[in-house]
């Protein structure tokens, strides 16, 4: 199922927003290419990768960072570049627009 994370017009290019639903944590990366969701686990801890609520990218917004650790993360992929977990990916969620809202794919379990 997919579940409502914000209105498309309140996040805006390079920004993030974070959620929680059913004990699973999520986040969206808004890029000028699209949206990008992940679940908001490090593959290395299983914690979450932010230390300020909604704030998951690097200074130049073209990566998603680790808050603890600065470990660094391809938007388009997951794929962790550089840190404790380079070479392991988080976990990329499906993302839609619809209603003017977006999005994410949640697991069912
Ligand atoms: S928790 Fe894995 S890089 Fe920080």
């Amino acid at each position: 199922m997919f579940i409502k994370v914000c209105a498309l017009d309140e996040i805006a290019n390079d920004e993030c927003r974070s959620l929680s639903f059913k004990g699973a944590d999520y986040f969206v990366v808004r890029k000028e290419q699209g949206i990008f969701g992940f679940e908001n686990r490090c593959p290395h801890l299983g914690t979450s990768l932010e230390f300020v609520p909604n704030q998951f990218l690097n200074i130049d917004k073209s990566l998603v960072q680790c808050s603890m650790h600065g470990a660094l993360f391809s938007i388009d992929d997951g794929l962790c570049i550089s840190g404790p977990c380079e070479g392991q990916q988080l976990t990329l969620k499906p993302v839609k627009i619809e209603a003017g809202h977006v999005w994410l794919e949640h697991q069912n379990d």
